[in-house]
């Protein structure tokens, strides 16, 4: 590991007239391409001054840097990526003011051990009764590194289930199975929390028995992969009024499974058009009761539910996943800004535990949401970016978010945090088993060690 506290080597700068800079991540000096002034020593450690704190274009693509004056940032040498980085230095006064992705952050009672978050991710391994096996829990204790794990998607009843072999948390069974996973992470040191995912209209009977519900009668476009091949999705049944606490109640009781199973909360998945958004989108919601019609009728369903489960295990085990704008699993939202703001303002009071926002196109909404949001907001990209150390650490750097979530990076990589901290090489994603394969491309992704 790294000792940023003591100078382990410096690359020599071949080109004259050239400047070098740290204090800033290599994300930032990319995008300055112009030198600094005044010019900074080359080869050498130093630290920023004042006057190089000044410089504009350090304040404005780094707000942080007024505070962080003193300290040097150390990611641009760790990522190697400029031929004028200077490796391996540091100042007496690292981590002072500093926001830094390896470094602690305190989500409500949960102490995490950096700002990395792992993306909940399907992958279609459970066992009997839909429980998570050994397996489950082997390989979510590989990964316990990430300052907090999110779990896959996990149905809060049987009528949830989006597709095959997804965990539940809906049975003694399953809550045994949770036991395992709980208890393999929290012996690494790792943080868990599981997200509850009711899949709406896009589950089918292929895979529940069950006709899917959803707020309205409208079949979504496209197929859904069950065990006897893609099949189109079916026509749901709309859910009467009268029906709705009983779905509040489902995802009550999932949630207190999950404490039962000692987890260490749940994450509402209101994202990525499963039934929670299938509520706020005026696409999938066209419902004339007070759950449709209006930004604020078509939140409700999802604030009844966030406040239900809030009550019900303490807001501060409560976050939530959106999408605004997303339009996988043929959502559409005409007033996304409305429905969002509306939600947030209903959901600011109850004090959950962290707003977990996917990017889309309109990142600047994005940005207005974080403003709007009270608490913790946790950042992935939902597929439109790059979740590469760069854009994460340029995303804690400015401010953006306060945690970054990344997806394949920890798939792929059981000890990502460890190999972004170091700089190591990524081990890539094998896409053939993000669905299925058992041991192989579940368990036995190479750590740097091995
Ligand atoms: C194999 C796989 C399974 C996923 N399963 C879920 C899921 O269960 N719930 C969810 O909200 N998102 C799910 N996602 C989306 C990820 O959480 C994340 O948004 C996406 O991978 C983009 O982040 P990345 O670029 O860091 O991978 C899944 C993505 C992949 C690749």
């Amino acid at each position: 590991m790294t000792d940023y506290n003591t100078v382990v080597k410096t690359i020599p700068v071949t080109r004259t007239g050239d400047v070098i800079t740290m204090g800033v991540t290599s994300a930032v000096w990319a995008r300055l391409h112009a030198p600094v002034t005044p010019p900074l020593p080359i080869g050498k450690p130093f630290l920023p001054s004042a006057e190089h704190v000044k410089d504009d274009r350090f304040l404005q693509l780094y707000p942080q840097t007024r505070r962080s004056q003193g300290d040097i940032a150390h990611k641009a040498f760790e990522e190697g990526s400029h031929p004028q980085m200077v490796e391996g230095i540091s100042s007496p006064t690292r981590g002072a003011n500093v926001t830094d992705l390896f470094s602690p952050y305190q989500l409500g009672s949960l102490k995490l051990t950096n700002r990395l978050v792992m993306a909940p991710l399907t992958r279609n391994r459970a066992g009997a009764g839909e429980a998570p096996t050994e397996l489950a829990a082997e390989y979510y204790a590989q990964r316990a590194g990430a300052g907090l794990i999110i779990s896959e998607g996990t149905q809060p009843c049987a009528i949830g289930q989006g597709y095959p072999h997804t965990p539940g948390l809906h049975t003694d069974e399953q809550v045994a199975g949770w036991t395992l996973v709980a208890d393999a992470v929290h012996a690494r040191g790792g943080r868990i929390v599981a997200q509850l995912m009711h899949a709406g209209r896009i589950s089918h009977h292929a895979i529940t028995g069950l006709r899917p519900v959803a707020p309205s009668a409208i079949t979504p476009a496209g197929e859904v992969y069950t065990e006897q091949g893609m099949k189109a999705f079916e026509a749901p049944r709309a859910l009467e009024a009268a029906e709705l606490p009983g779905v509040v109640a489902e995802f009550v009781d999932a949630a207190r499974r999950a404490v039962r199973a000692g987890l260490d909360g749940v994450e509402l998945h209101a994202a990525n058009g499963y039934l929670l958004q299938q509520f706020l989108a005026d696409g999938s919601n066209i419902r004339t009761d007070g759950y449709g019609g209006s930004p604020q009728n078509r939140a409700r369903f999802v604030v009844e539910v966030a406040t239900a489960v809030a009550q019900a295990i303490g807001a501060d085990k409560v976050g939530i996943r959106i999408s605004p704008g997303g339009t996988f699993n043929n959502v559409t939202e005409t007033e996304t800004e409305q429905t969002y703001t509306a939600l947030l303002d209903a959901l600011n009071p109850l004090g959950l535990l962290y707003l977990h926002i996917l990017e889309g196109p309109d990142t600047s909404f994005h940005e207005q949401l974080r403003k709007q949001w009270d608490g913790t907001v946790m950042f992935n990209t939902g597929f439109t970016g790059s979740s590469d150390l760069s854009t994460a650490q340029e995303a804690i750097d400015t401010g953006a978010t306060d945690l970054f979530c990344i997806g394949r990076g920890f798939l792929a990589n059981p000890d990502l945090v460890e190999r972004l901290r170091i700089g190591a090489g990524l081990n890539k994603p094998d896409m053939e088993t993000f669905y299925s394969g058992g041991a192989k491309g579940y368990t036995d992704y190479p750590v740097l060690s091995a």
